[in-house]
């Protein structure tokens, strides 16, 4: 069996938890390769709804394995926090979830470092969410972090003192107030309370599990345009978002990657600082905002909002090699006389197809124009829906070369089209 990736193609919040949650029931394990607390992935089904941050999307699956791979970033108290919510509603999340020791932790002091960082780059900041992801990700690059299966040494506390001392000589750096004693009993709390699940070698697990036929679903986070490598840098995050992030953040070989599903929003939405070049800032963005409900999952932050811009699409589906498209919120765009594509850039007056170097390069986008259509939210076939809407579809499919396996029509599990 090879193991199947789900990844967004934006720069997040493309709806990635709908898609896993709804894939997990073919799958007995799901596992998270990258990011933290940062991500904030819904889930709605049976008139309930769901935020996960750290946890895989296929929690709520009778049976289902989920990891938190090496390539994650544990916040401890985030990760109590979500459980113990999950355990209220009657998920058995100890049976469920298997922690990677090489999953790095985030500490109090990280988040300290975060929030010390934005607030020195002023105008210039990444708005980030604050959750100590870059800090605990430089950290884990230069050697000095702390990772979940430290947390079983015997000098664990020694270990959490040197880095500490670490983080405050940096914080000198910087003109910021801050509680050295933020959170620091919550997070030794919670340190004992992630003690309570398994922890693992997740490399050897996951691989073990491919060699005997069992299906895996890797999960991630954030999306192409927010990776450190391929995103628009430095308005991006700390992690590899991208399919190859899947197996430095899991431990698989390339060879054992499967299908890659794209996910991507009909339109584009970008919370925080950096190129948007289709954004809007007009009523027709207002309206996406609205019927969308375009907020943070995390931070409640109004996302900016845009038309679909397939040139950085494309991008994306070439770094990642996608092989099935998952478009979502395709309801939202319902009732637009016209919706626009943006099928090339341009700069200085000339056209460009691809995703330009300098991330600070004036761009307009150059549109193509489609009609548009009604209500698809009841829609259960692909046969059923409005001709102008395949038509949008089959555009897409054609430029990017990549058929549209999956359309989502309103954020409930039940309102999906699997083609
Ligand atoms: P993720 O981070 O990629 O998992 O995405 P988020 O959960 O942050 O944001 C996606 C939002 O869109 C969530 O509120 C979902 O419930 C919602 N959503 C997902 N698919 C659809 C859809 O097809 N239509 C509508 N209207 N909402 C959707
Ligand atoms: P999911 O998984 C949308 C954005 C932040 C900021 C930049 C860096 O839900 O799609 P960080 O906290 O990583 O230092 O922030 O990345 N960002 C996200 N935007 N969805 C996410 O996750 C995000 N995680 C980080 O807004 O611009
Ligand atoms: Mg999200």
């Amino acid at each position: 069996m090879k193991a199947d990736i789900i990844l967004g193609l934006q720069w997040g919040d493309e709806g990635k938890g709908k898609v896993v949650d709804l894939l997990a029931s073919s799958y007995p394990v799901i596992a998270r390769f990258q990011g933290g607390p940062n991500a904030g992935h819904s889930i709605h089904f049976e008139g309930k709804s769901y935020v996960l941050r750290s946890i895989p999307s296929g929690i709520f699956r009778d049976g289902a394995i989920n990891v938190i791979g090496n390539g994650v970033v544990l916040d401890p108290m985030t990760f109590r926090s979500e459980c113990e919510a999950l355990e209220a509603q009657g998920v058995p999340v100890r049976e469920r979830i298997l922690i990677s020791r090489k999953a790095h932790l985030i500490l109090p002091t990280h988040r300290i470092l975060d929030a010390a960082s934005e607030a020195a780059k002023g105008k210039s900041k990444i708005g980030s969410t604050l959750k100590g992801i870059g800090p605990a990700y430089m950290d884990k690059t230069g050697r000095n972090g702390l990772r979940v299966g430290d947390v079983e040494a015997e000098d664990f506390m020694t270990r959490l003192e040197t880095l500490r001392k670490k983080h405050f000589s940096v914080l000198r750096q910087y003109d910021y107030q801050y509680d050295p004693q933020t959170d620091l009993a919550a997070w030794l709390s919670a340190i004992d309370y992630m003690k309570g699940f398994r922890f693992i070698d997740s490399e050897y697990f996951i691989n073990e599990e491919l060699r005997k036929g069992t299906g895996v679903l890797c999960e991630g986070a954030q999306g192409t345009m927010l990776d450190v490598d391929f995103g628009s840098y430095p308005f991006v995050t700390s992690s590899s978002t991208v399919c190859a992030g899947a197996c430095t953040g899991l431990g698989i070989s390339p060879h054992e990657v499967g299908e890659v599903y794209g996910i991507f929003k009909a339109y584009c939405t970008r919370v925080g600082s950096g190129p948007f070049p289709t954004e809007l800032f007009d009523e027709t963005g207002e309206e996406l905002r609205r019927k969308g409900f375009e907020f943070g999952a995390v931070t409640k932050r109004p996302r900016r909002t845009g038309w679909l811009d397939l040139v950085a699409l494309k991008y994306a589906v070439m770094v990642d090699g996608v092989t099935a498209l998952s478009m979502m919120k395709s309801d939202v765009l319902s009732g637009f006389d016209k919706v626009k594509v943006a099928v090339a850039y341009r700069i200085g007056g000339k056209e460009y197809r691809h995703v330009p170097y300098d991330t600070y390069a004036e761009i307009e986008p150059v549109y193509r124009e489609f009609d548009g259509w009604g209500d698809l939210t009841c829609a259960s076939s692909y046969e059923s829906l409005p001709s102008s809407f395949k038509e949008y579809v089959e555009f897409i499919e054609a430029e990017t070369g990549v058929p549209v396996k999956i359309i989502s029509v309103g954020p409930d599990r039940s309102q999906t089209i699997v083609r």
